[in-house]
């Protein structure tokens, strides 16, 4: 009798543990999903996740002699999971100081110092020549592109020289058979702020913009041979850094209306959450934050809904987490593939076509790192040795997005409501029917954190039509299979894994076996703090 009251005592001891401890750091929230989705769903484009390359070293990702095999690798993961790679663009600050000549082959570049804030500045002077662009040929067959052209240097000359080289490239045999495409030239990287990056005078406005624009982006879309917006080569517009110029602002100066703006087919505007400029300390928490993505965003809806009101298409042409290169301890870690699930997530149901997340050799925000780097990136000391080519955790968000967003290229996404502050929730509908949803718990676990992680415990509810019982019986017995975003804190480098795989390696393929979580839809699933998971129904 006395070891069985001591087995029922431990018995119950151990029972009031797991159940204290189930208390203490889990929740539960209900998440009810709609089998088609309702009127406010917005279309995925298979290129959601696309990038923005700074200029000053692009043969560095494109390779020179031959393509460089990491980019293409890392491009073409993402190709499998959508059907079609991410598109580019090559530009932003270094495009407003990059002169064409005839004397030059490829590329050459003068670089100011680094320090310790910038570890890999842009060049301030780029001269290029015709094979600079030909080196567009070394990007994954179907790539789309969109190339930038010098404003900033006011030169129509440079500005028709840069145009003809682009458009010489791409009508050379070479780019032709390697599948790559042209579809705009942008004239002119942020030039909202030319009076803070000293490219004009400080009374510099919209109103002398358009003029300035039409005078330059005229005589280069002239030269391109471009005859209005339905292509094949079109022109993007505004490309601006702040709202201190708007979209709605030139459409209102009458932009649309003269030559070059006429073949204006897609608004482009920058979005930065923090800058990382001259320094500063930014918590990962900050990001990791339901409500500061909705709040970095919301404010672009009347310019989008003013774009898509003339039928132009609307991007966030560059961004990334931190502006001039990203933070050490916030873009280069897992937190920032969380919030890059959101975040691209979030502009995509506000009617946002893509994001160009903006990379540079060396840069902290970067997915992948395409070439060995000799300095490190997080305060530019030397390394002992070089750093090979490798992908960041923002890849793995790509990876979700990507897989959320399909290949069928009819993906429609709704937002879900998930009564959760840290839990973001969406869904995917192919054809009008639910076929995906995601779900992103941006509570952060860091390495600092002690104790049981926290977890939410989502209970899925599915709305059907009165009287559809056979429906609702056939959905809820299907298999949905569930792959998870894997991170150990949100303050890490690396070990992440998706769906049981890593993507740390040194061609970007993964390795490790595919782990598929069986989900019993009447169950729910489990998601622990600074966690990702896609289910497939
Ligand atoms: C979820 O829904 C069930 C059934 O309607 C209800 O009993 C439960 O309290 C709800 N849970 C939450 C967290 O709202
Ligand atoms: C404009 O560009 C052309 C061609 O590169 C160059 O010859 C000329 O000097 C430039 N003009 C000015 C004012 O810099
Ligand atoms: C640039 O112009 C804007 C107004 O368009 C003004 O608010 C800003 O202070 C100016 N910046 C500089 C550095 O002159
Ligand atoms: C702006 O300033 C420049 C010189 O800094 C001057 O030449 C120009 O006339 C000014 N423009 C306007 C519209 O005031
Ligand atoms: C934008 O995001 C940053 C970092 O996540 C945050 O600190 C800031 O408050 C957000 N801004 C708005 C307007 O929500
Ligand atoms: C690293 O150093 C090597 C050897 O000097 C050089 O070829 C390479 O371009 C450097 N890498 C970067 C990213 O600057």
């Amino acid at each position: 009798m006395p070891n069985r009251f001591a087995l029922v005592m431990s018995r119950i001891f151990h029972l009031s543990i797991v159940a204290s401890l189930y208390i203490a750091t889990s929740s539960a929230v209900n998440v009810s999903l709609l089998l088609s989705p309702s009127s406010g769903s917005q279309s995925l484009a298979r290129t959601l996740v696309s990038f923005s390359l700074e200029q000053d070293r692009w043969p560095d990702w494109s390779g020179v002699h031959s393509r460089n095999e990491f980019t293409h690798s890392a491009l073409s993961q993402y190709a499998e999971l959508t059907g079609e790679p991410p598109k580019i663009r090559v530009g932003a600050d270094s495009e407003d100081h990059t002169f064409w000549s005839p004397t030059v082959t490829i590329n050459e570049d003068e670089f100011p110092p680094a320090n310790t804030i910038t570890p890999y500045p842009e060049a301030t002077h780029i001269t290029v020549g015709n094979e600079y662009y030909e080196l567009s040929r070394f990007l994954p067959r179907g790539t789309h592109m969109t190339w930038g052209i010098n404003l900033g240097a006011d030169n129509v000359t440079n500005a028709v020289n840069m145009a003809k080289a682009i458009m010489r490239a791409f009508r050379s045999n070479t780019v032709k058979a390697s599948g790559v495409i042209l579809d705009l030239i942008e004239v002119g990287n942020e030039a909202d702020i030319y009076n803070y990056t000293g490219l004009r005078p400080q009374n510099w406005t919209a109103e002398v913009y358009v003029p300035d624009w039409i005078s330059v982006a005229g005589a280069a879309v002239e030269a391109a041979g471009i005859r209005g917006r339905y292509g094949p080569v079109s022109v993007q517009g505004a490309a601006f850094a702040t709202q201190q110029f708007t979209p709605r602002e030139i459409f209102d100066l009458g932009i649309l209306d003269s030559k070059p703006g006429k073949a204006i087919s897609q608004i482009s505007q920058h979005q930065y959450s923090a800058v990382f400029c001259n320094g500063g300390d930014f918590p990962l928490t900050s990001f990791m934050s339901k409500s500061a993505v909705r709040g970095n965003l919301t404010g672009f809806k009347d310019d989008i809904a003013a774009t898509h009101a003339r039928g132009l298409t609307y991007v966030l042409g560059e961004t990334n987490s931190i502006a001039c290169h990203g933070a050490p301890g916030v873009s280069n870690t897992a937190g920032a593939a969380l919030w890059t699930i959101d975040y691209t997530l979030q502009a995509a149901t506000l009617g946002v076509k893509e994001l160009f997340f903006h990379e540079g050799i060396g840069y902290k925000y970067n997915f992948f790192q395409p070439v060995a780097l000799n300095r490190s990136t997080i305060d530019g000391s030397e390394l002992d040795s070089p750093l090979a080519s490798h992908i960041q955790p923002g890849y793995y968000g790509g990876l979700v997005i990507n897989t959320f967003v399909g290949k069928t290229g009819s993906a429609k996404i709704v937002e879900l409501d998930v009564d959760d502050e840290n839990v973001a929730g969406y869904a995917a509908y192919e054809y009008g029917r639910l076929a995906r949803a995601v779900f992103i718990n941006l509570h952060s676990w860091l390495a600092s954190n002690t104790g049981a992680r926290p977890s939410v415990h989502i209970d899925l509810d599915f709305a059907f039509a009165k009287g559809a019982q056979s429906e609702a019986n056939e959905f809820w017995s299907r298999k949905a299979v569930a792959k998870r975003l894997a991170i150990e804190h949100a303050d890490d480098t690396e070990n992440l894994k998706w769906a049981g795989q890593s993507y740390e390696t040194n061609d970007a393929r993964p390795k490790g076996r595919i782990v598929l979580e069986r989900v019993v839809l009447s169950e729910g699933i489990d998601l622990r703090s600074t966690e990702a998971v896609l289910v497939e129904f």
